[in-house]
């Protein structure tokens, strides 16, 4: 039989792509399922010729292009970047020009909007409006913990931590560029100033800012702490977890992604360090469930998915809530905890898959 052709759908500045090892390694595991796998940006298509510009690893950390023929299946890995390409790429996206494995995504703002119209999800989700003074006021009332953050943020950017004391509030965040910030406010009137600035300056063109319920994620005191866990599917189509690990964000960090300088913690240990054992395997057993009701509610609102990286936050009393659904997630987290199998895993099986799909749905390519 021909061997099955997988596009890699990225964004590529030269020769350069986003997430450069990781690439590597997917398209190592391609060739040993007998696939031919190679990454395309959109400036790499030509339709008329139905080929396609491909590169794949040359010598060293280099990569060759090459034409290749239409691929029987496109995996989509780009990622936002708040740049006028994106702009190129979402219309791109749009087009019929492949079969894609998985779907697009939506804004974290419409994804809670969605996803909190199925009772099984409503457990999971912080309390989440669109910013506006009111929004901001009424939630003041209601938590002593909480969140502004963009709708389409990523890496842990533009995040600022509001925390009620009895003498005012307290802010921590993130700037655009990762930046911490650190500030005391005493009075309301002010702190309105300061998050309608903060909002005026972080945004990116029209985008909406989120204000969310805080959780109190100081597992280990004074951090912030979540869990990264990794849900695939698996050769046969079905939804796994294929892995979950902790992280623990810096000293006096709103966040804790692993961008920000954020720790990788194996999660079983951490929570039966804080929790106990009985309490850890419940917690767990919660987040897993969390995992398949997330996947499970996401395929059925926005189509076919490969994987989900979801952010969690267990607090400290041990209820997890979904803090963020990344539809195109890393990996990096195994491999910061030495889990070299479950890193392997989780990047054979987007490729398992794509092929299991190519193999039981009979998918030909739009002609
Ligand atoms: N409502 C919240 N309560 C507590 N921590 C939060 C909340 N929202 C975000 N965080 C912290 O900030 C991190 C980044 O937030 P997230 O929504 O995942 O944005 P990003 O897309 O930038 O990763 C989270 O992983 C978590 O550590
Ligand atoms: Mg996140």
């Amino acid at each position: 039989m021909q061997k099955r052709r997988i596009g890699i759908l990225t964004y590529r500045n030269g020769k350069r792509f986003g997430e450069p090892l990781f690439f590597r390694h997917l398209l190592a595991e391609g060739e040993k399922l007998g696939a031919t796998v190679f990454l395309f940006s959109p400036k790499d298509v030509f339709e008329s010729k139905r080929q396609i510009r491909g590169f794949v690893p040359g010598p060293d950390k280099s990569w060759k292009s090459k034409m290749f023929d239409w691929p029987d299946i496109v995996i989509d890995r780009y990622r936002y970047y708040p740049k006028p390409q994106h702009q190129a790429y979402l219309a791109f996206r749009k087009r019929p020009l492949f079969t894609y494995a998985n779907s697009r995504f939506s804004s974290k703002w419409n994804v809670h909007q969605v996803l909190n119209q199925q009772s099984s999800m409503q457990p999971w989700l912080p309390e989440t409006f669109a910013y506006d003074k009111d929004v901001l006021s009424n939630m003041l009332q209601k938590y002593p913990l909480i969140y502004v953050k963009p709708a389409q943020g990523t890496a842990g950017r533009s995040i600022l931590r509001i925390k009620q004391t009895s003498s005012g509030y307290d802010l921590l965040g993130r700037g655009l560029h990762l930046n911490k910030v650190s500030h005391k406010i005493n009075t309301r009137t002010e702190l309105h100033r300061y998050v309608k600035e903060w909002v005026k300056t972080q945004r990116m063109g029209e985008e909406i800012f989120l204000v969310q319920q805080g959780l109190q994620l100081d597992l280990i005191s004074g951090r912030t702490v979540d869990t990264r866990i990794l849900i695939q599917k698996t050769e046969w189509g079905e939804w796994d977890v294929t892995g979950l690990g902790m992280r623990i964000g810096g000293v006096k960090s709103s966040t804790s992604n692993l961008h920000g300088g954020g720790l990788a913690k194996d999660a079983q240990k951490l929570l039966a360090e804080r929790f106990g054992e009985p309490k850890a395997t419940k917690i767990l057993h919660n987040c897993y469930a969390l995992a398949h009701q997330t996947a499970e509610a996401v395929e059925s609102n926005y189509g076919r998915m490969i994987e989900l990286g979801l952010d969690v936050g267990i607090d400290v009393s041990g209820r997890p809530y979904l803090i963020e659904i990344n539809p195109k997630p890393g990996r990096d987290i195994f491999r910061k905890l030495k889990r070299k199998k479950v890193y392997q895993k989780a990047v054979i099986r987007p490729i398992q898959y794509a092929l299991y799909l190519l193999k039981e749905q009979q998918i030909t390519p739009p002609r």
